[in-house]
């Protein structure tokens, strides 16, 4: 079975749900470990709570080059089975960017969920981006992890309608309810190995 390493740096809720998922679901996935670069994030308690193994890889004072840093963060991936031949690495609200090294080195096993609809409104506070605008429609989209800013192949995207009078506070809500649904859902089809890469583009089998 594939080993599934989760990094986060925060509130945890999508990790919470693809951890729920697997459980409930059945996803043919081992969740390894969850890897916080915070001390403090949240999402690490919740981990503990269901019995997943936590680590802290903390960023903050660490004097090292990026590429050192994900050095540790693989160490560690690996120490759990998160290999790059048998893992598989979601992102999920991981406040930083990934080096070309582990990029490369986990080809197409890094993925990661963003709340805008790719590409529009890459980096941060995408949902502020997305009203700023004027959009009237936003979303999320699962991706995988390229050496970009937000670029990977798309794997799945879910669209939310801009409503008048949203805040950023309401948008986000109602798109982060469809990121839970539409990540667990993603790595279901990673873990069922139904996602080949083509070039740009995702097929889904
Ligand atoms: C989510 O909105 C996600 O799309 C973005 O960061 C936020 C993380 O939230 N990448 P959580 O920690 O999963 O609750």
């Amino acid at each position: 079975m594939l080993n599934l390493g989760i990094l986060i740096s925060g509130r945890g809720s999508n990790m919470e749900s693809i951890l729920r998922s697997i459980k409930r679901k059945k996803i043919p996935i081992r969740p390894a470990v969850v890897i916080s670069n915070k001390p403090d994030a949240k999402g690490l308690k919740i981990a503990e709570s269901m019995g997943v193994s936590i680590e802290v890889v903390e960023s903050k004072g660490f004097a090292g080059s990026r590429a050192e840093y994900d050095k540790r963060v693989m160490k560690v991936l690996s120490e759990y089975g998160v290999t790059p031949k048998n893992g598989l690495v979601c992102l999920a609200g991981f406040m930083r960017i990934i080096s070309p090294e582990f990029v490369k080195r986990y080809k197409n096993r890094i993925i990661n969920i963003h709340p805008a609809l790719l590409p529009s409104f890459p980096g941060l506070d995408s949902q502020k981006q997305a009203l700023a605008y004027g959009a009237k429609y936003s979303g999320c989209t699962v991706h995988f992890v390229d050496a970009g800013m937000d670029t990977g192949p798309i794997i799945m995207q879910a669209v939310v309608r801009i409503k008048e009078g949203d805040t950023e506070e309401s948008l986000s809500k109602r798109i982060l309810r469809e990121e839970h649904r539409i990540y667990p859902e993603a790595v279901n089809l990673f873990a069922r190995k139904k996602i080949t890469v083509s070039g740009r583009r995702t097929i889904i089998s």
